[in-house]
């Protein structure tokens, strides 16, 4: 029994929290005239030494005691008597672990906001040194069209900025204080629920008592904007895989994010985007794992929920670190732009730019274009050759409208030059991108 029903193995991460919270609750009292100012007092003393006993690894925890607020409030009538026990009333740890975990979870998603800025930063950084860039654009990993690998790079910092506003959407909601609820149905007691809300940082008070004690909401939104930017990691991290391996050089790493073989002496291994990749499946899982856990359970508490922890830590935990990983590896790639624009140049890249010419200068319509396109693709790969290889003769052999200067728009500089459309890949673009996305993720009221 003791060790199923036992949490303290994981629940004392939030140690600080319960601590914050019995303060709160402790001061509540004394001011509603419901426990005295030397008990309050006594309170607040004792709490102060277990929070240091805690954090200087010399608190014993024992698991006969439960949990992390049992833990606490036993220790607590070691040092301070009957004070203790008085701590308790109008509470109940149904409320007391719902406050602990939100507040738990608020400090988290703050922790990842600021990490999702600083890998903004390095990705900001990079695509400013690297707007005129060229590299192949993909579609089904085929090249498309070129485009600069700075552009590339800004449509990370697009998906990393609604990973930020997905947590601040969470953190909104979360932001409810569930202390006072009592065990579910509230108290006799004239408490004030604003108080401790408000002490403690949050909004306002849940509205009703059943809910403020069984919902798990806060940490399910938590681990789906987890779960959708752990995929945004991991696309990146494949990316990084991808660039760094011999078919493309796109990239080299250092040996700080890499790691040799223990047989073959030539390797670099990307270890680290693979882990950052690998690690989404332990945030999915722990989302699907929460639901599973909730999905069946009556209004209010039952001890299922105390399972909603060790996920919610582990996922957090997971995307900390891959996030760490992937920004330090956007710090230190270090790209090949030789061998991205050899790339860029292959599979008649400039295929678009053709037609849209013949388009613009020869008032052909796009379909008829493509058309055209198509069947001088086809020679160029008859003759193989590029389509800026061909001769003007070899042109207008398949359409008499092609003149000369049709050549000024088939290399690869040209065709990311013109793509000025709002968004688009041009150089000139990609730098007021940059400018706009320092703006919009790392100034002002979002950033810092
Ligand atoms: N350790 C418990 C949990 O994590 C605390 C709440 C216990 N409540 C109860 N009624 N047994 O959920």
């Amino acid at each position: 029994m003791e060790r199923i029903n036992a949490s303290i193995g994981f629940d004392q991460r939030f140690f600080a929290q319960d601590i914050a919270g019995s303060r709160a609750h402790a001061r509540m009292l004394v001011e509603q005239g419901i426990l005295s100012t030397e008990d309050g007092q006594a309170i607040n003393d004792g709490l102060d030494t277990i929070s240091r006993d805690i954090e200087a690894g010399t608190f014993e925890f024992s698991v006969a005691l439960e949990d992390i607020h049992m833990n606490i409030e036993s220790r607590l009538r070691e040092l301070v008597g009957d004070a203790a026990g008085r701590l308790h009333t109008a509470r109940s740890r149904n409320d007391q672990v719902a406050t602990d975990f939100r507040l738990w979870v608020r400090d988290e998603i703050d922790a990842i906001d600021a990490q999702l800025q600083g890998l903004q930063a390095a990705l900001i950084e990079k695509a400013d040194a690297h707007a005129g860039t060229v590299m192949p654009g993909f579609t089904h990993l085929q090249t498309a069209q070129p485009v600069t690998f700075g552009h590339h790079l800004l449509a990370y910092v697009e998906m990393f900025g609604r990973d930020r506003s997905r947590f601040a959407d969470a953190r909104a909601r979360l932001n409810e204080s569930p202390l006072g609820a009592g065990a579910l149905a509230g108290t006799s007691f004239p408490i004030d629920r604003a108080a401790t809300a408000s002490a403690l940082g949050f909004d306002r008070p849940m509205a009703n008592s059943l809910d403020a004690v069984s919902d798990r909401d806060f940490a399910l939104e938590f681990l789906a904007a987890a779960a959708i930017c752990t995929t945004h990691v991991s696309r990146f991290a494949e990316e990084l895989v991808i660039w760094c391996s011999d078919g493309f050089r796109f990239i080299a790493l250092s040996d700080a994010y890499t790691t040799g073989s223990s047989m073959m002496p030539q390797k670099r291994n990307p270890d680290a985007a693979e882990l950052s990749r690998a690690k989404t499946g332990r945030v999915y899982g722990a989302l699907i794992g929460l639901l599973t856990v909730m999905k069946g359970l009556p209004l209010a508490y039952s001890k299922d929920m105390q399972e909603d922890k060790e996920p919610v830590f582990d996922a957090a935990d997971s995307l900390a670190l891959a996030l760490a990983a992937i920004a330090g590896m956007t710090t230190d790639m270090q790209a090949q732009p030789e061998n991205m624009r050899l790339a860029a140049g292959k599979g008649h890249s400039t295929a678009t730019d053709l037609a849209d010419w013949l388009v613009r200068a020869a008032g052909v319509p796009f379909r008829d274009a493509h058309a055209i396109t198509g069947a001088v693709v086809a020679l160029a790969d008859q003759k193989s050759m590029t389509l800026a290889e061909l001769s003007i003769e070899d042109m207008q052999g398949v359409d008499a409208r092609i003149s000369a200067d049709v050549f000024e728009v088939l290399t690869v500089e040209a065709s990311v030059a013109s793509r000025t459309s709002f968004g688009g890949t041009a150089p000139d673009n990609v730098r007021a991108a940059v400018a706009e996305a320092r703006r919009r993720f790392l100034t002002g009221p979002e950033g810092d």
